[in-house]
């Protein structure tokens, strides 16, 4: 019987354990979580959403009060379209959080950051340009596009120094959405080094609509292996999305896909970014708490906890310290739901807006408990404790029993 141990991702004459753990922002894939991904002898990410409010955690820098601020005087606006990002601030953040992790990194594997195209950031080409430059130049190993379709993204990289060494790939959820990527970019003679194919169960903003359980990831990811057979390109595919254990990830790797991308599991690690308050919520849910719903502002459904504190949350949107979903005319779908209501209840101390949510607040102070489809199956990873609470477990733990488990067993923490 084979276990993930058996196989190998290669990126040229480099070989890597075929497991990659997802980005997951904000600073939920933390470095320390990425770095024991490298550390073992897979791919770990960091991500780069909120990148200069995860600075100030991490180096105790003032970019979001700094940025505060100097909106201060558009709090009582409810037309946020001046809220621009400072692009200098926004690079030295990058480089800071890259180079501190690129620093640290130990072992024979990769550190890649995620970056999501719709953080639009009320300048959604500029912004996503120096965000992926300057991981580049801090030396991130590489960036994998996510949250949209990227057509012009590796446009933007064409004139790096680094942009045919770095590893460059992009997540999508469809054969489609691959064809229309490299046609569109088959004038830059740069084809991705890998291809994520994240299937329905995904945690996070789901590249799927509101029919998102009539789909299955084998049966895409049988599209695009054979799509990219016919097409003569070797790309490896990578399988990503409800992979619990070891032989699901057997599974992939037997049909094609050279490596896993995985997170939920994760989620419970001690290095992963949550706190521990939450964990235990992850922890505890049962599969009907488990929603898929359309709060997210990018348009996207977002999976997460039926009792995630960001649902019905009324508050003002926070553009003046945030202001990561505006898009490039300075609008964003909760500041026209949340205006909407303030509108219709004037006298109202505390609105309550159920259709959106203002996604860069509740996921910055972790309210937004965004999880995986089998994070239901997380309470049988682990030991209850006397108290009743979960054991959180090592991401080296983690790692090695989907490196090594077979039969579909998952090794409980010593
Ligand atoms: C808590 C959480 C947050 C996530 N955030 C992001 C994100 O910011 N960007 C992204 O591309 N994918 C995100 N994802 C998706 C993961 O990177 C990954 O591809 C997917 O969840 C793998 O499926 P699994 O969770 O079933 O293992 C997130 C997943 C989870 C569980």
């Amino acid at each position: 019987m084979k276990r993930v141990d058996d196989f190998r991702l290669k990126f040229g004459k480099k070989e890597f354990v075929p497991i990659i753990v997802g980005g997951m922002g904000v600073d939920i894939s933390t470095a320390e979580l990425a770095l024991e991904a490298a550390r073992l002898g897979g791919i770990g990410h960091i991500s780069d959403a909120m990148v200069p409010d995860v600075s100030d955690r991490r180096f105790d820098t003032s970019f979001v009060k700094d940025k505060t601020k100097f909106y201060k005087y558009n709090l009582d606006n409810s037309d946020k379209s001046s809220i621009k990002f400072d692009l200098g601030v926004l690079a030295d953040a990058t480089r800071r959080h890259v180079d501190a992790t690129m620093q640290a990194k130990r072992g024979e594997g990769l550190v890649f950051v995620n970056c999501m195209e719709k953080l639009t950031m009320n300048a959604p080409r500029e912004t996503l340009q120096v965000r992926m430059a300057s991981a580049l130049d801090a030396g991130i190993d590489g960036i994998t596009l996510s949250a949209g379709l990227h057509l012009g993204s590796f446009g933007l990289l064409a004139d790096h120094p680094r942009f045919r060494d770095a590893k460059l790939g992009i997540i999508v959820s469809s054969v489609r959405a691959l064809q229309l990527f490299l046609r569109k970019n088959a004038k830059l003679n740069r084809l991705p080094d890998f291809v994520i194919v994240e299937g329905p169960l995904a945690g996070g903003h789901l590249g799927f609509g509101m029919d998102w359980a009539q789909y299955d990831l084998a049966t895409i990811i049988a599209e695009i292996v054979q799509y990219l057979k016919t097409e003569q390109l070797d790309i490896p595919v990578i399988a990503a999305g409800g992979i619990f254990t070891g032989s699901d990830a057997v599974s992939f790797l037997e049909t094609g896909s050279a490596a896993v991308q995985v997170a939920t599991r994760f989620t419970v690690a001690n290095e992963c970014g949550l706190p521990d308050k939450v964990k235990q919520e992850y922890f505890r849910a049962s599969e009907e708490d488990i929603i898929v719903n359309t709060i997210s502002p990018t348009g996207y459904p977002m999976r997460m906890l039926r009792n995630t504190p960001a649902i019905g949350s009324g508050i003002r949107p926070g553009c003046e310290s945030y202001g990561y979903l505006l898009d490039g005319n300075g609008n964003c779908a909760y500041i026209t739901a949340y205006n909407r209501e303030v509108a219709l209840h004037p006298d109202a101390k505390t609105i309550s807006v159920m259709d959106k949510t203002c996604l860069c607040t509740h996921m910055r102070n972790y309210n937004c408990w965004t999880c995986g489809h089998t994070t239901y199956r997380l309470k049988d990873t682990t030991r209850r404790l006397a108290d009743g609470s979960y054991q959180t477990l090592s991401a080296e733990h983690i790692f090695k029993d989907y490196q090594f488990s077979v039969d579909q067993k998952v090794a409980l923490p010593g």
